[in-house]
């Protein structure tokens, strides 16, 4: 039966373009399908041909080199470039009239006002930082909308990276970069420490293989009592530390060695460095 227009009307899918169709977007893209948008309403392009093709293959949706032609089409532009590919690519779009549409990119380090400026105009505009478990739904994305982002498309820019994990919203677009060193490169500072716990272990006599089955499901363990748990991590830890055992011990002895301090230093670094390298992309 067919659903009269009006209140009961559907909503049709957004037509999403993803241009610079690399890991991140493939990610995305899988996310998408997966949650049932239609592949009809997906397109995609890169420059190699092999590669097209292997898009279309992979995906079932239309793939190809015309990123002025994709955009054109589309309700939802995300740009997934390299951010040193993404002048480029912006100078390529300047014909295209964004009235209406929503913009999106990816590109670390990019500012919205960047974009514009290599755009030649200011079309709405979400930048979005994802990180590398995208690939397997569990990302987590800082997300900022300028101004002229309606609700509608804010909701929609939400729905694409919810597709493949977690999102937050914020205010200020000067905070990416923190997000930016917090998730987007915190998976490095978990795999660091797992490093060093499995070469502890060995070196306290386990064999590697056992180190490192133990390590990985000791952290997996605790995100996800961290993830279903109520209680905040202070008390999550607390919980495992009694008084004069061996928890203890270790945690005083990473006190000793100032870890907040440390974190905070690290972090630091990484927001500054992620603040320098957004400059010299300008
Ligand atoms: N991977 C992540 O988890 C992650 C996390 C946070 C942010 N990001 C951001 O996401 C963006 C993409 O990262 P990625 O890891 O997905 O990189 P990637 O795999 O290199 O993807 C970029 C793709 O863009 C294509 N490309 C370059 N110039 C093009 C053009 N003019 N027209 C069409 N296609 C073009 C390249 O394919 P061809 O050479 O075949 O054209 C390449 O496959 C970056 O800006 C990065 O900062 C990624």
């Amino acid at each position: 039966m067919k659903i009269p227009g009006g209140k009961n009307k559907m909503r049709n899918p957004s037509q999403i373009a993803f241009l610079g169709a690399g890991n991140l977007a493939q990610s995305l893209v899988a996310g998408l399908l997966a949650q049932g948008h239609p592949a009809a309403a997906l397109r995609a392009t890169r420059r190699g041909p092999e590669q097209q093709e292997a898009l279309r293959t992979r995906f079932g949706i239309a793939a190809d080199g015309d990123n002025r032609e994709a955009a054109a089409w589309a309700e939802l532009v995300v740009l997934a470039v390299k951010p040193q590919q993404l002048a480029a690519l912006c100078a390529e779009l300047a014909a295209v009239d964004f009235t209406g549409k929503l913009v999106i990119s990816v590109a670390a380090g990019a500012t919205t006002a960047l974009i514009a400026k290599h755009l030649g105009q200011s079309p709405a505009m979400v930048r979005a930082m994802p990180n590398t478990p995208s690939r397997i739904g569990l990302g987590a994305t800082g997300l900022y909308a300028t101004p002229a982002v309606s609700p509608a498309q804010k909701a929609e820019a939400e729905a694409l990276f919810q597709a493949v994990g977690t999102t937050a919203w914020l205010a200020d677009e000067g905070l990416m970069d923190v997000v930016t060193a917090v998730a987007g490169s915190g998976p490095a500072y978990y795999f660091a420490f797992m490093e060093a716990m499995q070469a502890a272990a060995v070196n306290l006599g386990l064999d590697e293989a056992t180190a490192r089955i133990l390590v990985k499901q000791t952290a997996l363990g605790a995100v996800s009592l961290a993830e279903r748990s109520a209680e905040d991590l202070a008390e999550l830890r607390r919980q495992v530390t009694s008084k004069g055992g061996t928890t203890a011990a270790a945690l005083a002895r990473f006190e000793a060695g100032d870890l907040n301090g440390l974190v905070l230093d690290a972090l630091s670094v990484a927001t500054a460095r992620g603040r320098e390298l957004a400059q010299a992309l300008d």
